[in-house]
This record gives structure tokens, sequence and C-alpha cells, in this order.
């Protein structure tokens, strides 16, 4: 892949290789380690998930770079719904994509590139057969972009995750 944003003019998106894995863990680190998540990750934990996600079924990670800098992370996978039976009433069993993280640099925010890369993820899980879409946060700028991408708040909270609720959108396949 090789997508080229109108803004900022030197980024381009293209699939996760195991050379950005540095990038990523300093991105993950920035990027929550401030309000509303004031989370700590050693470089190990970052890359236990990271591989996590790339084991998940059919899963779709994509960076963002500026020249040699990882400037954002994209990744969802297919889920296995007994990870989260308390979606089950608005699943209802369909086949669900799960967006499992996305981080842009500070510096780099506000300019289209997490909408694009969560705009990625739906033609890549509608060629594989899902209806669903699904993500879970409690950034409110993340909700705002939830909103922007037709994504409604299901308003469900996770035991494990009280402060965050799941948005949901429907995958119009043609
Ligand atoms: C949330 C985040 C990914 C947004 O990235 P971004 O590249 O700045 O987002 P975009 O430029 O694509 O903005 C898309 C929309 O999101 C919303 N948004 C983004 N930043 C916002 C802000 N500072 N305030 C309010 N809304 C905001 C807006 O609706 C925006 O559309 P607009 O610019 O037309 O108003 C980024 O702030 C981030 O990495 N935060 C830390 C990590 C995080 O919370 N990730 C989400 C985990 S669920």
């Amino acid at each position: 892949m090789s997508s080229v944003l109108s803004r900022p003019q030197a980024t381009s998106l293209r699939k996760f290789s195991e050379t950005d894995l540095k990038g990523v863990i300093n991105l993950y680190r920035q990027g929550f380690g401030g309000p509303p998540w004031n989370l700590e990750f050693t470089a190990q934990w970052v890359e236990d998930e990271i591989r996590k996600i790339r084991k998940a079924p059919e899963s779709h990670m994509i960076v963002a770079v500026s020249g040699p800098k990882v400037i954002a992370i994209s990744a969802a996978h297919v889920l296995d719904q007994n990870e989260f039976p308390f979606l089950s009433s608005v699943l209802r069993g369909s086949k669900t994509a799960y967006g499992a993280a996305l981080v842009v640099d500070e510096e780099h925010r506000r300019t289209g590139i997490a909408s694009k890369l969560v705009g990625e993820r739906v033609p890549f899980f509608a060629k594989r057969g899902c209806d669903l879409m699904v993500g879970r946060t409690k950034n409110p700028r993340m909700e705002n972009l939830y909103h922007e991408l037709g994504y409604t708040n299901t308003g469900i909270r996770d035991p494990k995750y009280p402060d965050s609720s799941y948005f949901l959108l429907e995958i119009k396949r043609s």
C-alpha cells in the first residue's frame, strides 16, 4: 500500500513491518502516556501486544510514515466474539472487526491521519466478509472521530474498562 495523504505532503501509509517496532513503541508511550489514558508501557509490553494483534485472525496493521519516522499506527482484526460477551446483543453473531490500536504522533495530529487509517479498515474487512466494525474508547477526540466516520455509540461498557464505551459501524458491502 502506498496511498499518499493530501496533508501533510510527505506522509504515506504502508503495512507494518518489524523494523517499525521501535517507532511504534515510542508512539504507544507518547499517545497513551497522557490524558485521558495516563498509562505506562514497557517496550516489552508493547512488543507483545503488537505480536498478539498480528497473530489474531485476519489482522490489518498499517503505519503512517513521514520520511524515516513512524508517525501513526492502526491495528485491527477479526473479533473472537467470546472475548466480548457483553456485546452479543449488538453483534448478534455477525462477523465483526475490532479496532485494537490507533495512535498518531502529537506533532502530526489534526491533519486527517487517524480518519484515513480508520477509514482504510473498512474496505479491508468488507472484502473479508465482515458486517460490523467495533471500537472501544474513552478519548473524546476518538469519540468525535468515530461519530464523523458514521459509528454509533452503543453505550455498552466493558466491566474491565468501565470508563470506555463501544462504538459500532455497519459495513455496507456492495
Ligand atoms: C485520537 C487520535 C488518534 C486522533 O488522531 P488525529 O490524526 O489527530 O485525528 P484526525 O486528524 O484524523 O481527526 C479526525 C477527527 O477526530 C476528531 N479529533 C481529532 N483531534 C481532535 C481534538 N484535538 N479535539 C476534538 N476532536 C478531535 C475530530 O472529529 C476530527 O475531525 P476534524 O479535524 O474534521 O474536526 C489522536 O489524538 C491520538 O493518537 N490520541 C492518543 C491515542 C488515542 O487516544 N488513541 C485512540 C485510542 S481508542
